[in-house]
């Protein structure tokens, strides 16, 4: 079978198949703040069969009804409104709980035990889910150990599929080595390598957005767009996660992979239909177009920052080498700027500057198409050419929408134009639909859809194009960091990035 010759997954909107979902690290934050609120949101929305389970695998020693009401006492402050009690009820008399370390085969042994009697109990038919929320270092050895113990092999009517949660890899080589490992086990096509920003609404709606309107289209592209923005900015700091970030920081953290989805969204070509490859092939285009940055340009094309003590809205924040967790003498970055450019004949010539960070001043992710300045002549005389092009700017979070500024004739009788916007805000206009992120995803997974997962290429497109930025950084240790203080916009240099090539970010 080639890869576009499996079964289509069922149609979305269908209830999901029968199956257990195995859950490895349930006694992590995700499981209580993203994984069972989004399998109850599922359930509200009568996306789930009565046929399903969850089985949550940790080391902790809870039986049961022990992992259950430690749930229980926590979902209420993750799920939308208020719980449901008929609803929380279905779902909990659906979770199970193992105890087990994950490096031990034993564990593999009564996994296999207890979901044998899970599936005489709720006729889930031999699928299985298996979502690895564990750290990386088990990501290889658990799937090799779910082969062995006979649980990672399909028969026709009965699927295994395995959701990988990021980091993947560390850089090129690990993630290669990963996906080799991954692939000695399983087809590519039972991964699911997951990455969130494929759950936001506001992502899904760039395909939505491009291709499902003819006003867009014609235009998006270098005759029109001037260049492109990307931010990502948080106000927190590194929280309780230092240990982690402190070793991966913010290139790792965030580029390859949630910023070069946002950028393979906007950049990629039509696919010629919905069918996960097809949708997957032109998004890896776009990440192998991406021009590799040149040692030499490393230095001129990215901006590094840490911050330093600051405050954000009225809170004081520490600097991050006093973090907990965090090397007091810390060279890891916490912030990125960059300027890529991407070989296509769509975008070449067309800047890609992104710019992503904790601990600044506001909380926004957005994209900004910045189109060309149209020829002037006839406004001469007039303020125009002070006006910033037109631009269209898709808000992610955490307003979720979409605008498009342009000029108008501001009323009077001299001539002078005023930058004005039209907006579309989502909540607004299809009222609030709280969600996780996590939902469609899962949901996905169930039916089959690989559409919003990672495939083995596409992550290793993305670590191609940071390898020599992480070669670069490494061998050339910052000078002069902390270099921001907290509650700012980063490091000067990040504005210098589009200075000097004419251009200014956009302010949010
Ligand atoms: C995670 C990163 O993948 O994404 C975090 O590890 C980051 O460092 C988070 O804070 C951002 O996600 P969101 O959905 O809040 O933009």
């Amino acid at each position: 079978m080639t890869k576009h010759e499996h079964a289509l997954p069922p149609p979305s909107g269908s209830i999901a198949p029968p199956c257990t979902m195995v859950i490895f690290g349930a006694a992590g934050d995700l499981t209580k703040r993203k994984l069972i609120p989004s399998l109850y949101n599922l359930a509200r929305e009568k996306l789930l069969p009565d046929e399903f389970a969850v089985l949550g695998v940790a080391r902790a020693d809870l039986d049961h009804a022990g992992f259950r009401k430690q749930l229980a006492d926590e979902i209420a402050g993750f799920v939308p409104g208020k719980l449901d009690p008929k609803l929380w009820e279905w779902l909990e008399k659906r979770i199970y709980y193992l105890p087990g370390k994950f490096d031990d085969p034993e564990t593999f042994k009564r996994l296999s035990v207890e979901l044998e009697r899970i599936e005489g109990q709720h006729r889930t038919r031999g699928n299985l889910l298996f979502y690895l929320a564990t750290s990386p270092d088990y990501f290889a050895g658990v799937t090799k150990s779910l082969k062995d113990a006979g649980l990672a092999g399909e028969e026709p009517g009965r699927w295994r599929r395995v959701i990988v949660e990021k980091p993947f890899g560390r850089d090129l080589v690990t993630a290669k080595e990963l996906n080799a490992s991954l692939l000695s086990v399983l087809s590519e096509r039972q991964i699911y390598r997951i990455d969130h920003y494929l759950g936001k609404e506001t992502v899904q709606n760039i395909l939505v957005f491009r291709f499902a309107n003819g006003i867009f289209e014609p235009i998006w592209n270098r005759r029109y767009v001037d260049h492109v923005q990307i931010t990502v900015a948080e106000t927190l700091g590194v929280e309780k996660r230092g240990g982690y970030y402190d070793r991966a920081g913010c290139l790792r953290d965030m580029v390859p992979n949630h910023i070069f989805q946002l950028i393979s969204l906007v950049g990629m070509e039509p696919p010629i239909s919905f069918d996960a490859d097809a949708v997957r092939d032109e998004q890896s285009k776009v990440l192998r177009a991406i021009r590799p940055l040149a040692p030499e340009e490393v230095l001129s094309h990215t901006v590094r920052g840490q911050y330093g003590a600051g405050g954000i809205a009225g809170r004081a924040l520490t600097h991050y080498r006093s973090e907990p967790g965090v090397d007091p003498r810390s060279h890891t970055e916490t912030y990125v700027a960059m300027k890529l450019g991407i070989d296509s004949w769509r975008w070449n010539g067309v800047p890609f500057y992104l710019r992503v960070g904790k601990a600044l001043a506001t909380r926004t992710t957005e994209i900004t198409i910045n189109f060309r300045r149209p020829p002037l002549v006839l406004f001469r005389n007039t303020n125009v050419g002070e006006l910033t092009p037109n631009q269209l700017v898709i808000s992610v979070q955490p307003k979720e929408g979409i605008s498009l500024s342009f000029g108008a004739k501001v009323p009077g009788a001299t001539l002078k134009v005023g930058g004005v916007d039209m907006e579309f805000d989502y909540s607004r206009h299809f009222g609030s639909m709280p969600a996780t992120g996590y939902e469609r995803l899962m949901y996905d997974a169930m039916l089959g859809d690989q559409t919003l997962f990672q495939r083995a290429d596409m992550v290793e497109a993305g670590w191609s194009v940071v390898a020599p930025v992480l070669d670069v950084w490494q061998a050339l240790p910052p000078r002069g960091f902390p270099n921001y203080p907290a509650g700012t916009w980063g490091p000067a240099d990040a504005d210098t990035l589009l200075t000097r090539d004419g251009r200014a970010w956009r302010s949010s």
